[in-house]
């Protein structure tokens, strides 16, 4: 018999995370835990929190989603023209977190930030639902609009323009890649000494890593 969502979560949850129990590469440990989220059925768990900072060193952070993630890094899509990526433009460094509560984990990431080529982003957007292309059209990302009825209009506008016909790649519609030096997972225990590991790329590119106080 399958095992219920309460049960693969409480397996999940408060098992012990240790150097010896982990694999070499932290994106094949990431690899591994993403698909306990997946397979717990938590609720977005491919939602991660993005910090960036502008040159300045003031830093923002919001929520987007992870398209994809192997050796070369961490794959978000968003509008070049939002203040995220203004200010990594200006400054490339960001950091990524995931909080998968129900099974009291947390992995951060840090790197640096690649823009994805056009081949790339084109592909993505093609594979996009029709509602989620015209969004793209309908609206600058973070610019201030009068109403919803505008960009309601300004939907239908570009729906009546294009008809049956495919949408091209907006070039303002771009994917980022986050380039890990740095990847953390944290296991809550029950007894409060939390496990914590830190894997830090090492300059001749192997791996390092380390436990870490909680
Ligand atoms: C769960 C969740 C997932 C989101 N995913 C994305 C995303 O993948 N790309 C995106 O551009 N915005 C996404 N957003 C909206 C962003 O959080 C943010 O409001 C928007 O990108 C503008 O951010 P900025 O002004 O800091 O650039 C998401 C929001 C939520 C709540």
């Amino acid at each position: 018999m399958s095992k219920s969502i309460t049960e693969r979560r409480l397996a999940a949850a408060g098992q012990p995370l240790g150097k010896g129990l982990v694999a070499d590469d932290p994106v094949d440990q990431f690899a591994s835990w993403f698909q306990q989220a997946a397979e717990a059925e938590l609720f977005q768990h491919n939602a991660m929190a993005l910090a960036t900072a502008a040159a300045g060193g003031r830093p923002s952070a919001r929520m987007v989603m992870l398209e994809a993630f192997d050796q070369h890094g961490f794959v978000f899509y968003t509008s070049s023209k939002s203040r995220k990526a203004a200010e990594l433009a200006e400054n490339q460094w960001a950091a990524l977190v995931f909080n998968w509560g129900p099974l009291y984990r947390q992995v951060r990431v840090e790197g640096q930030v690649d823009q994805l080529d056009e081949e790339a982003c084109r592909r993505y957007f093609r594979q996009r639902s029709r509602d989620h292309q015209l969004q793209f059209y309908a609206s600058v990302q973070g610019e201030p609009v009068n109403s919803r009825e505008a960009l309601i209009q300004r939907r239908q506008q570009i729906e009546e323009q294009f008809g049956e016909e495919s949408l091209p790649h907006p070039p303002d519609f771009s994917g980022y890649r986050v380039v890990p030096y740095m990847i953390d997972f944290w296991q809550a225990r029950q007894d409060w000494l939390h496990d914590w590991l830190r894997y830090q790329r090492q300059p001749g590119g192997a791996w390092s890593l380390e436990r870490l106080s909680p």
